[in-house]
């Protein structure tokens, strides 16, 4: 198509003289903002915000009524790290800075984590009112983000052993891991309740049962933030409403199926089901919650008024700030400015961007000129975010911990601990525990998940998708567990593929440690979730060479395996059990027994899927085993 020159052009200035122009309006501007800002008044030492011996209320208001609207609007900005550096003056003043998962400092070391806080603390306090920024991550498993750090079983193993004192112990010892490295936020525990196990995200959930996901998101928060008057850190109750109950085939990205897709469910059943988890959430203390990326009624949850201020902030007395998901402001829709609107009148009190701040300020400055959002809602949201950050100590006492507690023996006992109580005995044709028969001499042991530290962690672990292979740093393998279990006296054989040049019945039994590759959020997004070729290759070998075969499923979720099923002699659900993979062979080996029940149903054909809030499959036949089945 030939460009001809718009019919307005004679009107306007001519372009050749913006270019003399534009620097000096930039410069006449610059030195505008910065005399404005020196103008104002500098800060006492001894202001009563400063003052730690005041009440956090006193201090909240006394730092409220110092702050121009600009300094409000830029505590209101969630941004990821790699958007704002150190050394960026501007970026004194922002509310919060996140690692997104997988988002590392340049040395990718607990003492590269430490240090690369504590620049961003140490410059947030350089701004005129010294309000430190919030240093935000996903601590979903343990500080899965450091390399080295103990990996506990993801939420859905807490949820097999389904025991808040463990739960809040998990929580306990995360906490002293990431305050180490002087960090005072994590994005969990999760309180999605999954009721399809086609969605990526199955795993991050304690369960689908409501009540559990209640009793065990209550004691992580417990474990998180602490019982004492002065939290740990803060905890997040995520992803709020209704977000595992997306239904199939609705997800808003091309590239996912149903993560970030559609809640199709009524109010009734939002309340009834949803809800109670993070009403217990809220009585339990916490002091932010997440908003999903889902769509309700037609509506992001993010301009979800009703569910964020009349029920949540209204009905359940939430005092603490709510946060939005990545990005998730801005897909609202109607272009930044009107989505910004959206939300925060919506009751989002602080947004993960998360990347441009900049026009984030501008917009919220803006729309308050413009009286499209009340200057009381902008003093809410930010009354909300520096009473968190008060009460969690954060301007009084932020130094990070002994970096030595990372990854710590006690830490890595308590984490095979929960290993062992996470798993599920599924069948048992009197060949578990192992060591019963005085004969067994010699264990063959295959499949893809048993010596790879990366699938037994799962994804959210150093990278935001994982890592498939033997690759993390102070694991212990599925396999090494049995090799040390087993003892020198027994001959262990191993081949990931089954593949042993043996003759039939050479070896008393067979593991096979199989199941998926790690993956997040909507990637893993599977039509039909079920055991690889390899991996059912790999058990078939074993069946050769050995008289009885156990199947050990490392998954984040329940696979399709009705059909393989009656060829086993004994199944266990291991999930993602994290980096003590020794936890596996304590159980399969008698040192501890099996406890674990299943905390979701496990489906025998697509046609049950999704689940029903009360744990039915959906077409009201029975599951191949039903939530909370699992033999002693
Ligand atoms: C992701 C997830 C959320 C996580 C956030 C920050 O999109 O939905 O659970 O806390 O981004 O990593």
């Amino acid at each position: 198509m030939v460009h001809t020159k718009s019919r307005s052009a004679s009107r306007t200035v001519p372009y050749r003289s913006l270019l003399y122009v534009a620097p000096i309006i930039a410069l006449v501007l610059f030195f505008a903002h910065y005399l404005f800002v020196n103008a104002l008044p500098a800060i006492a030492p001894d202001s009563p915000y400063k003052d730690a011996g005041r009440p956090i209320e006193e201090r909240t208001e006394d730092l409220l009524l110092r702050m121009t609207l600009e300094e409000k609007a830029a505590q209101m900005a969630l941004v990821e790290k790699n958007s704002i550096t150190p050394g960026n003056a501007g970026y004194a003043g922002v509310g919060g800075v996140l690692s997104g998962a997988g988002a590392k400092p340049e040395d990718n070391t607990p003492e590269g984590w430490r240090d690369m806080v504590a620049r961003y603390m140490e410059e947030s306090r350089s701004s005129r009112l010294g309000i430190p920024l919030l240093y935000g991550l996903d601590a979903v498993h343990g500080h899965g983000n450091v390399p080295g750090a103990t990996l506990f079983p993801h939420s859905i193993g807490l949820g097999a052993a389904n025991d808040p004192e463990l739960t809040r112990r998990v929580a306990e010892a995360t906490a002293e891991e990431v305050r180490a490295s002087g960090v005072f936020w994590s994005f969990s525990p999760n309180l999605d309740m999954p009721q399809d196990i086609r969605w990526g995200r199955v795993y991050e959930g304690f369960s689908s049962d409501a009540q559990v996901t209640a009793d065990l998101g209550a004691a992580y928060i417990r474990g998180l933030q602490g019982e004492g008057n002065t939290p740990a850190m803060l905890a997040t109750a995520k992803h709020y409403l209704g977000t595992g109950g997306m239904q199939w085939g609705t997800a808003v990205n091309p590239d996912y199926r149903i993560d970030q897709g559609t809640t199709q469910a009524s109010e009734e059943v939002i309340r009834e089901f949803y809800l109670p988890p993070f009403r217990a959430a809220v009585e339990q203390g916490a002091l932010s919650v997440m908003v999903g990326l889902n769509t309700i009624d037609g509506k992001k949850m993010s301009a979800n008024k009703h569910l964020i201020t009349d029920v949540l902030k209204g009905e359940l007395g939430f005092r603490g700030f709510v946060v939005s998901d990545w990005y998730g402001v801005y897909e609202i829709g109607g272009g930044e400015y009107a989505a910004t609107v959206a939300a925060i009148n919506a009751g989002v009190d602080m947004v993960m961007l998360p990347f441009e701040y900049k026009p984030f300020v501008q917009n919220v400055v803006a729309a308050v000129q413009n009286g499209d959002i009340s200057e009381a809602r902008v003093n809410d949201a930010v009354r909300r975010i520096l009473y968190a950050k008060f009460v969690v100590g954060l301007f009084d006492n932020s130094a990070p911990s002994n970096l030595d507690v990372i990854g710590a023996d006690a830490r890595r006992a308590l984490a095979r601990e929960a290993v062992a109580r996470s798993l599920v005995l599924l069948k048992n044709e009197n060949v578990l525990p192992l060591f019963r028969s005085p004969t067994l001499r010699r264990i063959a042991v295959a499949g893809s998940a048993a010596d790879n530290t990366g699938r037994q962690s799962g994804a959210w672990t150093i990278e935001w998708q994982g890592i498939d292979g033997n690759a993390i740093p102070g694991a212990t393998s599925i396999l090494a567990g049995i090799r040390s279990a087993a003892g020198p006296e027994m001959e262990i054989l191993y081949d990931a593929a089954g593949d042993f040049d043996l003759p039939e019945d050479s070896a008393d039994i067979g593991i096979a440690v199989v199941g998926e590759g790690p993956y997040a959020e909507g990637v893993g997004d599977n039509p039909y979730p079920s055991l690889s070729a390899e991996d059912l290759q790999a058990i078939e070998g074993l069946r050769k060479v050995s008289g009885e075969v156990v199947v050990v499923i490392v998954s984040g979720r329940p696979l399709f395996i009705q059909k393989e099923l009656p060829k086993w002699d004994a199944l266990v659900a291991a999930w993602l059990p994290g980096s003590e993979g020794a936890g596996v062979a304590d159980v399969l080996f008698g040192k501890r027994s099996f406890s674990g029940t299943l905390p979701l149903p496990w489906p025998a054909s697509i046609r049950q899927l999704p689940f029903t809030p009360s744990g039915r499959t959906a077409d009201g036949a029975m599951p191949l085993f039903p939530r909370g089945f699992g033999l002693r």
